[in-house]
């Protein structure tokens, strides 16, 4: 599922760039500490997309938090989450691999 993959970039983008005040810069490298600071609860509040489709899916979200558990050695980060969409409660876990150079997450499909 996308969306809920699209949300937790979204909110990663404020901590890892926080001195942009305008924009954020991709480019911002990804370092240990940043990690450390993003492993933890998170809590989706709010979301906004150009895409159709996307914000037809957003509006069909009641709830979502999820958990990051960052692993410094291997360049990736767990991702748990826990969404409310419609009247199912739906729990979904997936691997995101580091790019610490240029400060992305990226999701591999299972294998
Ligand atoms: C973004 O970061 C890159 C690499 O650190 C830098 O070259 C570029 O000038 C930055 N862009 C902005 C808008 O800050
Ligand atoms: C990170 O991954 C390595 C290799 O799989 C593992 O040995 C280590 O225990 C993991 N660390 C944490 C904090 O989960
Ligand atoms: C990041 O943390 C890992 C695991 O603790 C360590 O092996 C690595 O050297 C650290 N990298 C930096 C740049 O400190
Ligand atoms: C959970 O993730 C797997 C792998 O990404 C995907 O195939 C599956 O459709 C997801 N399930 C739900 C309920 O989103
Ligand atoms: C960032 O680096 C990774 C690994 O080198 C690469 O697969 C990915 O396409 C890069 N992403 C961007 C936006 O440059």
């Amino acid at each position: 599922m996308a969306l809920p993959w699209a949300l937790a970039v979204l909110s990663l983008l404020p901590l890892l760039d926080a001195q942009s005040l305008a924009c954020p810069n991709f480019s911002v490298p990804i370092t240990n500490a940043s990690l450390d600071q993003i492993s933890g609860k998170w809590f989706y509040i709010a979301s906004a997309y150009r895409f159709p489709e996307y914000k037809k899916e957003a509006s069909k979200i009641h709830a979502v938090f999820f958990y990051f558990t960052p692993n410094n050695t291997e360049d990736t980060i767990l991702l748990r989450q826990y969404m409310t969409i419609g009247d199912q409660c739906i729990y979904n876990s997936t691997s995101l691999k580091v790019n610490r150079e240029n400060g992305t997450l990226s999701k591999h499909s299972e294998p």
